[in-house]
């Protein structure tokens, strides 16, 4: 209790703090209140819409919480990721790595609306990490503020895509992955703790099971009963959804309670109880979710502003699904 109390003045501190550096000077010119004269009622259309469409499909909040991820780790944080293929153009979304990822048409309701209010002027970058920031503190997360002012990128090649994990990543290439992105081990367990929310499909964890023509055995660190649930959710196919938790559209720290019980989803997630290098953050994380609070909410500013593009390194795009 005392040091859930702490974190909570700590998470407060650090909330003024932050408003004050990014309201004051500006980092990579994105600050808090970058649309105060251009277009002030952003953060509420935003919020509005997503209310909206979560209290339609909760299961969205995880969709956009993903995009905006994929979004940062390919190619920065532009919105590249929302970009359409053409004919002489394959984009991100049409990369294997692309599993699943859903909820394009909130990004496209909440740019027509601002499009109307404030035209030519807020980024679909912008949109879709103000989106996923709202998805987090309206599936019961932490609420915090994030800078804006990111430009929308002009390339989205299927090939860059090979910079998000896949789910065999074990924690030491999970470290060197999101080091290189500048994340340190404990916001990278931090991070990973969005699979707090959602789903995974038979096909990103099958290769943990034993299969029937054997090719593979069963993964070890897989907890006996637990691997049964997982058999029986792929009895349904290769498309059939494995919450990663049992409280699927709340976030909270219940994932971490689960790695623990050695019944993560994934490879990706187990691997991080049993590496001593991750073992004891995701402990205190399954203790504290304060604590998992604090450090989420700073890990996802810091996402957020992975390689922005500013000025004339970018544009606003009229359609999140086209370049200019
Ligand atoms: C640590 C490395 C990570 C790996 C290897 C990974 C991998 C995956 C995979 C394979 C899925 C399931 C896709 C499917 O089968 O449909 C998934 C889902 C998801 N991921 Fe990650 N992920 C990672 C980190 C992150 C991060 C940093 C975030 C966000 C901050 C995130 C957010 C999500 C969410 C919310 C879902 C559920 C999506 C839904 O239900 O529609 N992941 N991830
Ligand atoms: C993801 O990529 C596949 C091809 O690998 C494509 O068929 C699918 O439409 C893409 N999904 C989305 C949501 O764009
Ligand atoms: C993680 O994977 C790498 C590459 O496959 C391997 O060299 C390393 O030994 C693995 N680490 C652990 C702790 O299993």
């Amino acid at each position: 209790m005392a040091s859930n109390n702490l974190f909570v003045v700590l998470m407060f501190m650090y909330i003024m703090v932050n408003g004050f550096i990014f309201a004051s000077f500006g980092v990579n010119g994105l600050s808090m209140n970058y649309y105060l004269m251009s277009c002030p009622l952003v953060e509420g259309v935003v919020t509005d819409t997503m209310n909206r469409a979560l209290e339609s499909d909760p299961t969205l909040a995880a969709a956009i919480l993903r995009m905006h991820f994929h979004d940062c780790f390919v190619e920065g944080c532009d919105g590249s990721v929302l970009i359409d293929s053409t004919k002489d153009n394959t984009a991100e979304k049409d990369s294997p790595a692309n599993l699943s990822l859903r909820g394009y048409e909130i990004i496209d309701q909440i740019k027509e609306e601002l499009e109307k209010q404030c035209p030519g002027v807020v980024s679909c970058a912008d949109i879709l990490a103000i989106a996923a920031r709202d998805a987090v503190f309206l599936a019961g997360g932490p609420v915090y503020d994030i800078p804006k002012g990111r430009k929308d990128g002009r390339r989205s090649k299927i090939e860059d895509t090979i910079r998000l994990p896949p789910p065999t990543l074990n924690s030491s290439e999970l470290i060197r992955l999101f080091g290189q992105h500048g994340f340190s081990a404990q916001e990278m367990v931090a991070l990973s703790g969005a699979h707090t929310l959602g789903v995974a499909r038979c096909s990103s964890f099958k290769s943990r099971l034993k299969n029937f023509d054997s090719t593979h055995d069963m993964d070890p660190t897989l907890e006996a009963q637990f691997a049964k649930t997982l058999a029986r959710t792929c009895t349904a196919g290769d498309t059939a959804e494995q919450p990663f938790d049992t409280t699927k559209d709340t976030f909270d720290n219940v994932y971490y309670n689960a790695v623990l019980r050695k019944a993560g989803v994934l490879f990706s997630d187990q691997t991080l109880s049993l590496s001593p290098r991750t073992r004891g953050i995701v402990n205190a994380y399954a203790m504290n979710e304060a604590m998992f609070f604090f450090d989420f909410q700073r890990a996802m500013v810091k996402m957020g502003l992975l390689d922005v593009k500013e000025g004339t390194n970018g544009e606003v795009r009229q359609s999140c699904r086209r370049i200019n």
